[in-house]
């Protein structure tokens, strides 16, 4: 059920005791409960904050006479990069973050920053609901000490700055910002825009004092991160599905008996279940409320000119990267499934790409 690789935990543990000491006063162990410490990078309203006090509940509910739950929002114990590390030593014991942020310890994850990877919203649920498949994903970081649990859906990435973007000539020249991984930063030159890699706890103050133009992400960003109080132009081009991660410390999860690893890993699924009923209305929430309240202007833009502008990335980086092949390849058969099915069977399954967003 839980097959570990046991290797490289002797200086993972060293690390593990002199993070805890320093970060939080001590290991997590509360009078007999052991205290299970989450960070992450939203607010306390963000779909992801409400599924993670799903997976709080049911293993307090499962478990809580031996675990209690807690969650850091807001990047209160960092940003993604710090908050890994710290889940890396066992300073705490789960992170969420993007998959940019695993690149440098994982190279397979570089496939998710691949422009339009994913051609449909069905194809990238259906890929990350494959837990089978993803298992031997989620496996690849265990030499760094950690292992994915879960995936949360964070949407669809498009450019959003204090000046309209309409076709890929508006992006040339302006300084935009990516999630600090080299993929991120060739996806995004490659639009012809200069990429500006930083967390994201620093981007509106990046923007807001003119440091970037703007930046990319879902509209959760515009609202939750009031993103859309510096930058009021958001331009639907729709470049990336990434998901996010829930990480937990791969000595940690050892150290669970089998009975209570079930309920860990029961505790994940149900929180990504909980995490994508709020998805939908959230986004539907942040449109509205970005565009009659902060005065965001939504473009539609023609998604064909952003995809030809990038059409040689995917070759390229399958290239550079074998270790992204199998998975590509794999994404491209759910693709085709789903192209099939939109047009009648006959879609190529690049021509899916424009019925990714429901309900626009
Ligand atoms: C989204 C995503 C985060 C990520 C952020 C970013 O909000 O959910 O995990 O950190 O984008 O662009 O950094």
């Amino acid at each position: 059920m839980k097959s570990w690789k046991r290797t490289g935990f002797t200086a993972l543990a060293a690390g593990t005791a002199l993070g805890c000491m320093a970060l939080l006063g001590g290991c997590g162990i509360k009078g007999e409960k052991r205290i299970v410490r989450i960070s992450h990078a939203q607010s306390e309203t963000h779909p992801e904050h409400l599924g993670l006090l799903k997976f709080k509940a049911y293993i307090e509910e499962k478990l809580g006479d031996k675990y209690e739950v807690q969650i850091y929002p807001n990047e209160l114990l960092g940003g993604a990069q710090k908050a890994i590390e710290l889940t890396q030593t066992g300073a705490i014991d789960f992170v969420v973050a993007g998959t940019a942020n695993l690149e440098n310890f994982a190279d397979v994850y570089e496939v998710f920053s691949m422009p339009y990877l994913f051609t449909s919203e069905d194809a990238y649920h259906e890929v990350m609901n494959d837990t089978e498949y993803m298992e031997q994903v989620y496996e690849s970081t265990d030499e760094a000490g950690f292992r994915v649990l879960t995936w949360y859906n964070a949407g669809t990435r498009s450019f959003y700055a204090k000046k309209p973007i309409n076709t890929p000539d508006d992006l040339r020249g302006l300084k935009m910002r990516v999630q600090q991984s080299p993929a991120s930063v060739n996806m995004c030159n490659a639009f012809g825009a200069a990429a500006s890699p930083m967390s994201f706890g620093e981007v509106y103050t990046a923007i807001q004092q003119g440091v970037i133009d703007g930046a990319e992400n879902n509209e959760l960003a515009l609202t939750n991160n009031k993103h859309g109080e510096v930058a009021k132009y958001y331009s639907y081009n729709k470049h990336q599905m990434v998901p996010d991660m829930l990480i937990g410390n791969l000595k940690f999860l050892q150290g669970l008996s089998d009975e209570e690893y079930a309920i860990f890993r029961e505790a994940a699924l149900l929180s990504t279940k909980e995490e994508m009923q709020y998805w939908d209305e959230q986004v539907e929430e942040a449109k509205r409320i970005a565009g009659e309240e902060m005065g965001v202007e939504f473009i539609d833009v023609d998604v064909e000119i952003f995809k030809d502008k990038v059409s040689d990335v995917q070759q390229e980086m399958l290239d550079e990267n074998e270790n992204i092949r199998d998975l590509y390849a794999y994404i491209q058969s759910v693709n085709e499934k789903y192209a099939g099915a939109a047009a009648g069977g006959s879609a190529a399954a690049g021509d899916a790409a424009d019925h990714t967003q429901k309900g626009e």
